[in-house]
């Protein structure tokens, strides 16, 4: 299997396109096709456009998979390239950075040959590639340095297999920097290997022992990538993001991939949530929820919107949050939003609705049901 195999070091420069990748993939593209316009397109109000942006694409592998499948380097250019606001933003190789950092001298050079062929001189680009063979745990700092990333926009992608060995200090510079945001991934094995794992760089990525031990410890098989994808939340909140999101993206074949996201702000929150959804499920693959233990996730959503019923994850979720107390039906999206997966404020209402009507939920005062209604558990939700 795929990890195994680099965790041997007998992979070669290219590999399979899993389907977990593919996915993630997908959720990238859908969420870069948002976030460059968002970034990059001169206000109409005050005409205001930003000096910089920075993608930082650090475990940015060959550019390309064993079956001709395009690698992130090559559809985030490809993209932006052609995005169709691509006029309104204003390229330039001053204004947009796009940093590749690969580690494997052969991924690298292949990479380098990869963007070439598809898109000519690099340095003729209307946007600034870098293409670097480097660590990105140690070289991502000095690099954003050298090329003037601070004080503007960064995305940081650290889309390792499984070595996670990327300092929380990178996430912490990035957290602290104005409008940015980092994407991390996690691979199957990853979760499972504790005698593999290196407490020297586990401290530095979790920025201390006794942040990780907890999560080492654990020795229930199907909790354990809940908790460490949790502990990993936890460590990019202490880097200061003040928004997380940890999913599982579960393809129908094949293993499954972990995702967290840290963003400072509800609309980058918001942004990766509308490409969870928007993301064509070709695959069935699911964004399933840490929270969730059993209930079906989705694959099934289509069945639930037809039949205009809320999906049981959402319906077990709020359950979960109305047990630690009453609250609004506002909040209630509130929490959606910045503590599960993929569940947005708008959904709170029409699950409260549906709770309401089940019996499951009740109104604290008599009325209509409204965001304002304040709501309580009356009975454990059936899933
Ligand atoms: C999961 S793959 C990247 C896939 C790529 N981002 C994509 O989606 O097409 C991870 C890549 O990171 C490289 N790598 C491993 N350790 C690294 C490190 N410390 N710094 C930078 N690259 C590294 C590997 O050689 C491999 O090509």
């Amino acid at each position: 299997m795929m990890s195994g195999l680099v965790g041997g070091g007998r992979m070669g420069v290219l590999w399979k396109l899993e389907p977990a990748t593919a996915a993630k993939h997908r959720l990238y593209q859908r969420y870069l096709d948002a976030w460059w316009p968002i970034l990059l397109q001169t206000s109409q109000k005050t005409g205001y456009s930003r000096p910089r942006v920075t993608l930082l694409d650090a475990f940015a592998g060959p550019g390309r998979y064993e079956d001709g499948e395009a690698g992130s380097p090559v559809f985030i250019l490809d993209r932006l390239l052609h995005h169709h606001a691509v006029d309104r933003m204003n390229l330039s190789p001053q204004r947009v950075h796009l940093v590749f950092i690969e580690k494997d001298r052969a991924r690298h050079d292949h990479l380098l040959a990869e963007l070439r062929s598809r898109f000519g001189t690099l340095k003729d680009l209307p946007v600034r590639v870098e293409v670097r063979r480097g660590e990105a745990g140690r070289d991502s700092l000095p690099i954003l340095d050298e090329l003037g990333a601070w004080g503007h926009p960064i995305l940081g992608i650290f889309d390792s297999w499984g070595s996670v060995n990327v300092p929380l200090d990178v996430m912490s510079r990035i957290a602290r920097n104005k409008s940015s945001e980092v994407i991390t991934t996690f691979g199957p094995n990853w979760f499972s290997r504790r005698e593999e794992l290196n407490a020297d760089i586990l401290d530095t990525v979790f920025g201390g022992r006794s942040f990780w031990t907890p999560a080492a410890d654990e020795l229930r098989p199907d909790e354990r990538w809940r908790v460490w994808l949790q502990t990993f939340r936890d460590a990019l909140r202490r880097a200061g993001f003040g928004y997380q999101l940890h999913f599982k993206l579960e393809p129908r074949t094949g293993q499954p991939l972990y995702l967290v996201f840290g963003t400072g702000s509800s609309k980058g929150l918001e942004a990766m949530k509308d490409a969870m959804w928007k993301v064509d499920d070709r695959d069935g693959e699911s964004f399933r929820d840490p929270r969730n233990r059993g209930v079906e996730a989705d694959g099934q959503l289509d069945i639930f919107q037809l039949a205009e019923l809320s999906n049981p994850e959402l319906l077990e979720l709020v359950g979960q949050r109305l047990a630690i107390g009453p609250t609004t039906v506002e909040e209630i999206g509130n929490w959606l939003l910045t503590e599960t997966a993929r569940w947005m404020p708008k959904h709170a209402l029409k699950a409260a609705r549906e709770m309401v009507q089940s019996g499951s939920v009740s109104l604290a005062s008599p009325g209509r049901l409204t965001s304002k209604s304040r709501v309580i558990l009356s009975a454990p939700v059936r899933s």
